[in-house]
């Protein structure tokens, strides 16, 4: 998660950089179901409208909740599939905060209505993320149901019509990159307070789909007018939260932004931005899935560190044995490729490595989607024609580990690759 308005607020205020502080424990992104009634076009659950079986029971997520509060987890994400589908949700959702967990609600809205508006009201969520892939024709097509572009956002007003806290998450592609200024006004419409841009990553159906990612172009574009809105709207004294997730990019991009634009603080913001330092897969991160396994964050539900029902997270979570989480948890990571000679890889921690492991099977090779030139990250080459291209490399390898034809659990088991602060602190890494 990356925090534009956060650290926008200090180059207009500036104020004396502190040390780099890490959260107690992880932030947990928690799909406690995998059943949905959209089938999105990059969902990387690969959720879909039937049962599946064999998961988690209001009890064993009591015990799980228990073990999370022990390890010191500020935040829990209650995420899906749909997670409003799953009838013990608000019972788990306020158990959780009697437990003094932030706690997020990530949510398509559609099942958002007049019927349980006031369960949502009455277990406090800290924040309802509400996701909004489009204006209303792209987000239907996307999200594969006619009318839920009217039905998210009749959800998101009834939020904020009982001063729930409601963000809008919109994932980039090429399909609903021109949509973006008006999306972003839906915010002075319905009197949003966040919006939450999620970079497209290559997991479940977004790795199918990937060729629809944004083009780096657009992608920068559409950071320069999310920096813009922000840094004006601040100017004004409107103070709503921009954030970006799943492309660390973002942060020197952020920096390049103040070189323009307030050159005088961008000593100070680099080394924020350093304190931060990117990428958090696998460290201030985690995920547990509806079946209980846990892996190093929601992308990776093809790589599996161990079950909830065989060992508590906290013992999982502290003694990974493996390539990957060494990797992840080794500074700096072991990236190769452009992110190796990366001038700015203490500030994006080498962005995100599932996308580069699906196109090349190697999880340290170069994220394909940093949309920096090699210019600006210090690489000495001819060839810079990045900008105009699409995050995909010719030959690229085409891994489809969740063919949607086959059962899920099955196609789950197939690829298993199994080889094998303070809140505030964690909320930086929440990802919704
Ligand atoms: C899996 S969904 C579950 C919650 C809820 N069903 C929803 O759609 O918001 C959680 C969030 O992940 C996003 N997401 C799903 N697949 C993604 C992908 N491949 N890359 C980036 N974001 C993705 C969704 O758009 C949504 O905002
Ligand atoms: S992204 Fe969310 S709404 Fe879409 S299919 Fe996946 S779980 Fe369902």
């Amino acid at each position: 998660m990356f925090r534009i308005t956060q650290y926008m607020k200090t180059l207009l205020e500036p104020s004396p950089v502190g040390p780099a502080r890490k959260p107690p424990g992880p932030v947990v992104i928690w799909n406690l179901i995998r059943r949905c009634n959209l089938t999105c076009k990059h969902c990387y659950s690969i959720s879909a409208d039937i049962d599946f079986k064999g998961e988690l029971s209001t009890e064993e997520v009591f015990t799980v909740m228990d073990d999370l509060k022990g390890f010191r987890v500020p935040v829990l994400i209650l995420s899906g599939g749909e997670p409003l589908l799953r009838p013990d949700i608000f019972e788990i959702s306020k158990r959780a905060k009697d437990m003094g967990f932030y706690v997020g609600l990530s949510s398509n809205g559609t099942l958002i209505t007049e019927e349980n508006i006031d369960q949502i009201a009455e277990v406090g969520y800290d924040y309802v993320g509400v996701s909004i892939d489009g204006l209303k024709a792209t987000h239907d097509v996307f999200r594969q149901r006619k009318g839920a572009f009217e039905e998210s956002m009749h959800g998101i007003q009834l939020c904020r019509e009982r001063g729930i806290k409601v963000g809008i998450r919109t994932t980039l592609t090429q399909d609903n990159a021109k949509e973006l200024p008006e999306l972003l006004n839906l915010m002075d419409e319905y009197d949003i307070d966040k919006f939450y841009l999620s970079h497209l990553n290559y997991a479940g159906r977004g790795n199918r789909n990937r060729k629809r990612d944004a083009f780096h172009q657009m992608t920068r574009d559409a950071l320069d007018l999310i920096f813009d809105r922000c840094w004006n709207e601040l100017k004004q004294g409107i103070h709503r939260e921009y954030v970006t997730g799943n492309n660390d990019a973002d942060g020197p991009f952020l920096m390049q932004w103040a070189e323009r634009n307030v050159p005088d603080q961008v000593d100070a913001l680099r080394q924020r931005l350093q304190n931060w330092g990117g990428n958090s897969s696998g460290v201030n991160i985690s995920n547990i899935d509806n079946l209980g396994n846990v892996h190093p964050d929601t992308f990776w539900w093809d790589y599996t560190l161990g079950n909830v029902r065989e060992k508590p997270f906290s013992e999982i979570w502290s003694n990974p044995q493996d390539d990957l989480m060494k990797g992840f948890r080794q500074t700096p990571r072991p990236v190769h490729g452009r992110c190796g000679s990366c001038k700015h890889l203490a500030i994006c921690g080498g962005n995100t490595r599932v996308r580069a492991y699906q196109l090349t099977g190697d999880p340290w090779a170069e994220d394909p989607a940093c949309y920096l030139s090699n210019e600006e990250i210090g690489v000495d080459s001819h060839e810079d024609d990045r900008l105009e291209m699409p995050n995909q490399y010719p030959n690229q390898r085409f891994s489809d580990p969740f063919p949607m034809k086959k059962s899920s659990e099955k196609s789950r088991e197939n690829n298993e690759i199994t080889r094998s602060k303070s809140k505030d602190e964690a909320i930086q890494y929440v990802n919704i």
